[in-house]
């Protein structure tokens, strides 16, 4: 097969960390006989550095032109310590999400054995939770117009916008996820005061009909962030809007207590993004030490998702978890043993490619 992608490190620790999963994705091409072509482009603070804008026209058509997208992260702090700044890094990552069409972000929430005592929760109440949060990437209050102010400066306003057709396809897609899975949706909204929110669970309760053998429940937004923390175990899939999806999303990924492995999937209507969920690290950029392991997985999710290539994508899963059973993880996972670099981790696991 012809694998034909884009590579966008971004900031931060976005370079290092894309070129293990980069390396590890070429490993599997060669063991299993894929051609793989790919272009780097920027995104982010360096794109604005080198061209004046977060995502230049030029990474725009890359994306367009190839099958998929690997992505690090954007962000930098001289922007985050100065509000005025017209010109941002997280324009740039909206501007894709929109021009690509990436409408749903999939995120797999996940436990690893070794990293459970990292979990904020006891154990017994995350130890084997495992579901996909699908968060609308599209629409909602991050796009909808008007936003703005009044004149005199003193109101400002958003608004939420949803369309039946953008409520219709990412439903349909997350009881897909759920056919696939443990066959469990949780549809959650703020149907008891938005309207956006009533036309989200009236249109699930249409498609709901055409799934009779997935359970549907509906879950107020307020609601599904208690349950997050308190039963994460009863989550199989969970779908919601954007912004509720951005909040509910920080919350599930850090209950795992392994933030640094999860890696996520944003669909697009042309090409799809696979990222790691965790941000740019600007501490430790160009230290050799940021865990590349959810870049690695995002690789897979590529794999998987993108390209049909299950068998692939396994046999990263497999290499990652063997490399945790080996001990051979970057510091903010060591636990205090030894800890490997950046680099160390990426070529243990491609050695561990090789020979399986
Ligand atoms: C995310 C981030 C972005 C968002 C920011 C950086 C614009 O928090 O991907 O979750 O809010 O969507
Ligand atoms: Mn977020």
């Amino acid at each position: 097969m012809k694998l034909n992608i884009a590579v966008l490190p971004g900031d931060g620790i976005g370079p290092e960390i894309v070129t293990q999963a980069l390396e590890v994705t070429k490993a599997i091409c060669s063991k299993f006989n894929h051609e793989l072509s790919y272009k780097e482009a920027l995104v982010g603070a360096i794109a604005i550095d080198k061209t004046g804008v977060p995502y230049p026209q030029e990474t725009h058509e890359l994306c367009m032109a190839s099958d998929a997208v690997l992505f690090g992260a954007i962000g930098d702090p001289k922007y985050d310590n100065n509000p005025s700044a017209k010109v941002r890094p997280e324009q740039g990552l909206l501007k894709m999400r929109k021009d690509l069409g990436l409408y749903a972000n999939l995120r797999p929430i996940n436990t690893f054995p070794s990293l459970i005592h990292k979990s904020p929760l006891r154990a017994e109440l995350v130890d084997g939770a495992d579901f996909m949060c699908v968060r609308e990437l599209t629409g909602g209050l991050y796009f909808g117009r008007p936003q703005g102010r009044s004149e005199d400066g003193n109101t400002a306003y958003d608004t939420c916008v949803y369309t039946r057709e953008e409520i219709e396809r990412i439903v349909r897609l997350s009881y897909k996820l759920a056919e696939q899975r443990n066959k469990k949706l949780t549809i959650v909204d703020k149907a008891n005061v938005l309207c956006t929110s009533r036309l989200w669970r009236q249109i699930a309760q249409e498609i709901e009909k055409e799934f009779p053998h997935i359970e549907t429940e509906y879950m107020f937004v307020d609601n599904a962030a208690m349950q997050i923390i308190q039963w994460p175990k009863r989550f199989d899939v969970l779908v919601t809007e954007n912004l509720f999806g951005d909040i509910l999303t920080d919350e599930a990924s850090v209950i795992t207590g392994s933030l640094g492995m999860l890696p996520s999937a944003s669909i697009g209507i042309h090409t799809s993004v696979f990222e790691p969920i965790h941000g740019s690290y600007p501490q430790a950029a160009g230290k050799n030490i940021a865990n590349p392991l959810a870049t690695i997985l995002s690789a897979a999710l590529m794999l998987e998702y993108a390209f049909d290539l299950k068998e692939e994508g396994a046999l990263i899963r497999k290499a990652v978890d063997a490399s945790m059973d080996a001990k051979v993880v970057t510091e903010d996972i060591a636990s205090g043993e030894k800890a490997y670099s950046t680099s160390e981790v990426g070529e243990w696991i491609i050695n561990f490619i090789k020979n399986n």
